[in-house]
């Protein structure tokens, strides 16, 4: 044999102990999600889609809700963009919703058949490609996510950092090795699966590992160290106020538009600060000096919370707003839009508002009981 056919034994023999060892152990351990029950590529783009920032545990009822509403193509392509927020509200990262309706209207009810074809829809990257290609058309692409390079990163104990160029081709080009090109589907599915339930990040159960005899980080005893990263990302604090003014049964919301978190939800007039503000400078506010104009504003506090993003931290903090009789309200209030404050509930907020509104909710019918 020459060196090069060696190499390639070699490489076939790790092959098949990591990848027959790791399906095996995905044939007894798989979790019975409900996208495993269909290769329909529309119903496997939707849930690498609402999957790409969300755990399986939170993702699982969403997708439920999601395809009982959209069934299809058509339906998600003929629908409002408001309603398909309304269905996402709750699980962060709007723009996904965003992306999911444009690239369902722009595929003019025909799903993409090739991973070139799939990899151009608005909001699919390397990965969704590479999940969705293998599940639902058996294509030998590997999906390399979060899980993935930890699990390859500690197997084959590489101490590039994974968010470096060379660290991610390393671990892309193991996946891409390792991968079964009969069942590539099942493939980078374990890898989810073995990633989210054996390999996980913090005090995995090495000695029961079906892979633990080995995983070069077990050996050397840098599972707690792997996977390697070179940045942290910074998080920038950021400061909301948010007003509830209601007048006559209707309060005032907006849509929230512009290249920010949030884009396309509804919101409360916000007074969005760098500081955080207390009530004796919340008062000091144009918004809220103009609304008062000459009558006094009765402000109350109604309570506060943290929102953690990826890259930011809000401190949010709610106020209630009662106009008084002679508020010109409408002149200083133009740009939002007037709800009836029982209809509150028909529009997409962002969680923390959403969660407030329904605490709001509840406090106000238990009063008039
Ligand atoms: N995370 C992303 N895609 C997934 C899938 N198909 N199964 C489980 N977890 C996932």
């Amino acid at each position: 044999m020459d060196s090069s056919a060696i190499f390639a034994a070699r490489r076939n023999e790790v092959m098949n102990d990591f990848t027959v060892k790791l399906l095996d152990w995905y044939r007894e351990n798989r979790r019975d999600l409900p996208w495993r029950h269909s290769k329909d590529p529309y119903r496997v783009w939707v849930s690498e889609i609402m999957l790409q920032q969300t755990r399986v545990a939170q993702g699982t009822d969403y997708y439920s809700r999601f395809l009982r509403r959209f069934p299809s193509l058509e339906a998600l392509a003929s629908a409002a963009e408001d309603e398909v927020l309304k269905y996402w509200q709750g699980l962060g990262y709007y723009a996904r919703a965003r992306n999911l309706h444009a690239a369902a209207r722009s595929m003019k009810g025909v799903f993409p058949a090739t991973y070139e074809g799939v990899r151009a829809l608005k909001g699919v990257g390397d990965y969704t490609a590479a999940a969705i290609c293998s599940i639902a058309y058996g294509l030998p692409y590997a999906a390399v996510d979060g899980n993935a390079c930890r699990l390859f990163s500690r197997y084959f104990g590489i101490e590039e950092p994974i968010d470096s160029l060379r660290g991610k081709r390393m671990i892309a080009a193991l996946a891409q090795e390792m991968l079964d090109g009969k069942r590539p589907g099942m493939y980078n599915q374990a890898v989810m699966d073995f990633g989210s339930l054996q390999c996980v990040p913090a005090s995995p159960d090495c000695p029961a590992c079906i892979l633990g005899a080995s995983c070069k980080a077990y050996a050397g005893g840098m599972v707690g160290r792997l996977p390697l990263k070179t940045k942290k990302t910074p998080v920038r604090p950021r400061f909301f106020s948010y007003l509830y003014i209601a007048k006559d049964g209707f309060a005032y919301i907006r849509k929230r538009t512009g290249d920010d978190i949030w884009k396309g939800l509804y919101e409360l007039p916000l007074i969005e600060t760098d500081v955080p503000l207390d009530m004796e400078g919340l008062l000091r506010q144009p918004l809220l000096l103009r609304l008062g104009g000459r009558s006094p504003l009765s402000v109350s506090f109604a309570g506060s919370m943290k929102h953690v993003l990826s890259h930011q931290v809000l401190h949010i903090r709610f106020y209630e707003v009662v106009l008084p009789e002679d508020a010109e309200a409408a002149g200083v209030l133009q740009s939002f839009i007037c709800v009836p404050e029982g209809q509150m509930e028909d529009y997409a907020f962002p969680k923390p508002l959403y969660q407030m509104l329904s605490e709001r909710k509840k406090a106000a019918s238990e009063m008039k009981i």
